[in-house]
């Protein structure tokens, strides 16, 4: 599949179901199930977080609530400009809600820095952030993120939810883009 197009494997699919039972027993012992109904609200950020959100949704051993928001930070270009739409918005609102932002990968903490000021204002009971994947040598906005999977080199990546122009996002592992694609 894609042959050729992937130039290396930087993620397998093994290292990624265990990074999601690591992430999800962390989360576990911070957000303990005390039988109460009080749902942890999980946020995930279309579309490049929707495997890492299902596969850890199912991982963690509590109940949680299913939220997706798009927003739309640069489409199909390679770099972040800065510029966040929103194209679709939360169904529910999450005043006094326990809320963590489900994210596959953090590079300039653009859109991030932007969704958690957007949804701190409207009164959360806490919120924070888990993300997969994070580049440090790429941000260019602090944001704080509780939980992070593993940090990568400032490489253009793909798979497990992450695309380029919308391709790659059903390879099972995160993988390096042949330059050749988008040269
Ligand atoms: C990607 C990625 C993050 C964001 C990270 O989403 O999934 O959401 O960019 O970049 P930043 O830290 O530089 O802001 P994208 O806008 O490509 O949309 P997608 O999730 O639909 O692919
Ligand atoms: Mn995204
Ligand atoms: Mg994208």
């Amino acid at each position: 599949m894609y042959s050729g197009d992937i130039a290396s494997v930087l993620i397998t699919e093994q290292q990624i179901d265990e990074k999601v039972a690591e992430l999800a027993k962390q989360v576990a012992d911070d957000y303990p199930d005390k039988g109460d109904r009080h749902d942890l609200v999980l946020v995930g950020v279309l579309k490049g977080a929707v495997m890492f959100m299902t596969d850890f949704a199912r991982a963690l051993p509590r109940p949680v609530q299913l939220e997706f928001m798009a927003v739309s930070s640069y489409g199909s270009a390679t770099s972040s400009s800065g510029v966040v739409r929103i194209l679709k918005d939360l169904d529910r609102d999450i005043a006094g809600r326990d809320v963590l932002i489900i994210e596959d990968i953090i590079d300039s903490g653009l859109t991030l820095s932007w969704l958690l000021k957007n949804l701190a204002s409207r009164g959360p009971a806490s919120l924070e952030v888990c993300t997969l994947l994070r580049k440090p040598d790429a941000v260019k906005v602090e944001v704080p993120v509780k939980y992070v999977g593993f940090e990568i080199p400032n490489e253009f990546v793909v798979g497990y939810g992450l695309d380029y122009a919308e391709r790659y996002r059903d390879l099972p592992y995160i993988g390096t883009l042949n330059p050749k694609v988008y040269t």
